[in-house]
């Protein structure tokens, strides 16, 4: 089996090539990225190739068609900078790439996992179910959204290949440190008080958000890959919860007693309450959450440490 994983070098696309590597020793794994947020540090002990390039490039795809043939495409590559206002940059890259990579899975027979988000369903009425509240508040969510909207009209037009998209909720786990500020807030509060210094986040910690360990997140696409199905899914927990009770976690998982610093939310756009439903996933993909936030922290602080 010949597998391309774009954005390869990033947080979930490096987590998801070694767990690939670890359950398929002899496939051959290629890593397509261009280093935007990625980093070769989370690919030491990679023991596949990387080709350096950028997803937007039709001559890139038509040097791969030329060149290559795969089995499997595992998506990940995007503007994950969920801040970053520029339409056009984000649209070309997330959403119309999409269209380079369908187009040549079609051409290699392959299969394609691609990576949506939570983002698309925006400040709508959890639990947020695949088909309906789609509407998302900023351009990083729209773009995931109409990646949504070009995988279903590959998957009507083009049955022959199988196509999963996988909605992301909030992400977190080993090899996220190079996204910056970006970073998960679970990333960010334990650095900040494994330094010695109070947790700040905005007022006044209710926020809930369905987090998800970035394990059960590699375990969802493994198991896209071996199912005989195409669709969109939920990969979440199922429960949403507050930044608040991930500083009590933090706290007691670390032996300390920081107080929160409270502060006012610069955004106007921000998700106040995502939780997801995840029957669907579980009953196509046979998805089961193996970490609550719980375990996911403590099995996480480890790395961190
Ligand atoms: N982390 C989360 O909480 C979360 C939630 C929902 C969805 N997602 C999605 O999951 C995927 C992976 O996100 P991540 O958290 O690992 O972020 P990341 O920023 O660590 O990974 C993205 C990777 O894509 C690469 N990349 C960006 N633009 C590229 C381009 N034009 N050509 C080639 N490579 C490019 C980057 O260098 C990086 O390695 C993304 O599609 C993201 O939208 C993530």
């Amino acid at each position: 089996m010949r597998i391309l994983v774009t954005g390869g070098a990033g947080f979930i696309g490096s987590n998801l090539a070694f767990a690939l590597q670890d359950t398929y020793p002899s496939a051959e794994i290629f890593i397509l990225d261009n280093f935007s947020s990625g980093h070769f540090k989370n690919l030491i002990g990679f023991r596949g190739e990387v080709i350096t390039g950028d997803i937007t490039s039709e001559e890139l795809w038509d040097y791969l068609k030329a060149h290559f043939s795969f089995d499997a495409v595992f998506h990940q590559a995007a503007i994950t900078d969920t801040t970053v206002t520029d339409q056009w940059v984000m649209m070309k890259t997330n959403a119309d790439s999409l269209r380079h990579i369908l187009d040549s899975a079609l051409e290699w027979g392959a299969k394609v996992i691609y990576a949506s988000s939570a983002g698309v369903y925006g400040n709508t009425e959890p639990p947020m179910k695949e088909e309906s509240g789609l509407e998302p508040e900023n351009i990083y969510g729209f773009s995931k959204l109409m990646m949504d909207r070009i995988a279903l009209y590959y998957m009507k037009n083009h049955p022959e290949i199988q196509i999963v998209g996988l909605r992301y909720f909030n992400v977190y786990g080993p090899r996220e440190s190079y996204k910056g500020k970006s970073a998960s807030m679970i990333y960010q509060l334990a650095v900040k008080m494994m330094h010695g210094q109070k947790p700040r986040i905005f007022k006044w910690g209710e926020q809930r958000r369905d987090f998800v360990y970035v394990k059960d997140v590699v375990q969802a696409n493994l198991l896209a890959l071996e199912k005989n199905v195409s669709g969109i899914f939920n990969i979440a927990t199922g429960e949403a919860r507050s930044f608040n009770e991930i500083i009590e976690i933090l706290n007691r998982e670390l032996g300390t007693n920081f107080e929160t610093e409270y502060f006012d939310c610069p955004y106007d756009f921000y998700q106040e309450f995502t939780k997801a439903d995840i029957s669907k996933a579980k009953e196509l993909l046979g998805y089961r959450p193996q970490f609550s936030l719980e375990e996911g922290i403590r099995d996480y602080l480890r790395f961190i440490k």
